[in-house]
């Protein structure tokens, strides 16, 4: 017998096929999907816990002992580098009492009501519990627990943090909690062969940043990304150099870990800030095709990014409730870029450019979110110009259901 939320699941994804059509006929996603905690619960189980999840930078940690943390899913993780080099993600819950080992073992009495959490540094050589010193080693495994020698049965060799599946992508560190998730590369194709001249690789992240409680779905945030129906319309007239008319028809394959959008630009080399232009040397591998077309990308549940000739911003957007996301962002450089006199100068007229494009966005999505909560919220009709939309939906529901079928 299926309990109740499960029943509900089912009715919700039967009704979503018709959001997985072609654009010509698709309406969009029932408003419940954005708005339901028990549907965040489901979608923890189909998305999160199965696909390859974004959390930064390998460029973040450059040294062995070097970490930061991320939370999903109510999932602390901590990533970090070893003495080999190679990149650890670790659940951060200590095995002994679960306190996150990463989380700071003094607070102040204005943090009690809401205490900080890990955030970044180096471990040294060993991760140590504050709360009874026990040691984990940077690959997880316990090495030293005070005063267990009289505890029947205890050995620290069977005892690690729980540990994911990890692969890193152009610099771009991925981890899954399901040990048998496929491999992330072949799945990411469209973005590789997209970004190939732009050498993600070899590029420096700058400008990180970090803002909390956003209120509105995931989702709403992935759409409003990989559309680009409102480019030239809530974003005039920052965005009319690549406007929705221009948009190129990308295909898509739902098992791909992405999905991609492109706009032809009017000119080379447009940029968001108030020059119009790129404020960096464009990069010197682009072709000219590269240097006039706009990208953007989803990997949910957390990587978007969009292109500039000198640049790519991402976003990695962290749902946290049915109605509430996190976002970390930041802007990938060429390394050399970094040693430019007026690197920082330049930084902010991009950022502020980027800026005013967010601040639409941000007014769009929570208004979005009020409106999907509402008794008259739609299905609504598509726009060809919405195409990735209708690819996005596919992606979803493909998983959703084999989350069902389980
Ligand atoms: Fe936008």
């Amino acid at each position: 017998m299926l309990t109740e939320p499960s029943m509900k699941t089912m009715r919700l994804v039967e009704e979503m096929e018709a959001s997985t059509t072609g654009i010509e006929t698709a309406v969009t996603l029932p408003a419940e999907l954005y708005t339901s905690e028990s549907f965040f619960e489901f979608e923890k189980d189909a998305i999160f816990m199965k696909e390859w999840i974004c959390l930064g930078r390998q460029e973040q940690i450059p040294n062995s002992g070097d970490y930061f943390t991320f939370t999903i899913a109510d999932e602390p993780l901590v990533v970090v580098r070893d003495e080999l080099g190679a990149i650890n993600v670790m659940s951060s819950v200590c095995q002994h009492r679960a306190m996150v080992i990463t989380d700071p073992g003094s607070i102040t009495e204005d943090e009690w009501h809401d205490p900080p959490t890990g955030g970044s540094g180096s471990f040294g050589m060993q991760m140590r519990c504050p709360y009874h010193f026990w040691v984990y080693d940077l690959r997880g495994q316990l090495v030293g627990a005070p005063e267990m020698g009289k505890t029947d049965c205890f050995a620290k060799e069977d005892v690690a943090l729980p540990s994911l599946k990890v692969e890193i992508w152009n610099g771009f560190i991925f981890a899954s909690f399901d040990p048998d998730a496929e491999p992330l590369a072949p799945r990411m194709r469209q973005p590789e062969q997209m970004l190939e001249n732009w050498h993600i690789e070899d590029m420096v992240v700058t400008g990180m940043g970090t803002v909390e409680g956003l209120p509105w779905n995931w989702k709403v945030m992935f759409e409003n990304v990989i559309e680009i129906y409102h480019a030239d319309r809530l974003h005039l007239p920052i965005h009319e150099m690549a406007p929705a008319s221009r948009m190129v028809m990308t295909p898509f394959d739902p098992d791909d870990a992405m999905v991609v959008s492109r706009a032809r630009t009017t000119r080379p080399d447009y940029s968001f800030n108030a020059t119009e232009a790129a404020v960096f040397p464009v990069i010197d591998t682009l072709t000219d095709e590269d240097r006039a077309m706009a990208h953007f990308g989803i990997g949910p549940p957390t990587l978007s990014f969009g292109t500039s000739s000198d640049s790519l911003l991402y976003l990695l957007i962290i749902p946290r409730s049915a109605t509430t996301i996190d976002m970390h962002y930041g802007v990938l450089v060429p390394k050399e870029y970094l040693k430019m006199r007026r690197f920082n100068e330049l930084s902010e007229v991009a950022s502020g450019g980027l800026y005013a494009l967010t601040r639409q966005d941000v007014a769009a999505n929570a208004s979005v979110q009020r409106g999907l909560r509402s008794r008259f919220a739609p299905r609504g009709r598509y726009s060809w110009q919405e195409e990735p939309l209708a690819h996005f939906n596919k992606w979803l529901v493909q998983r959703y259901r084999r989350e069902l079928e389980v």
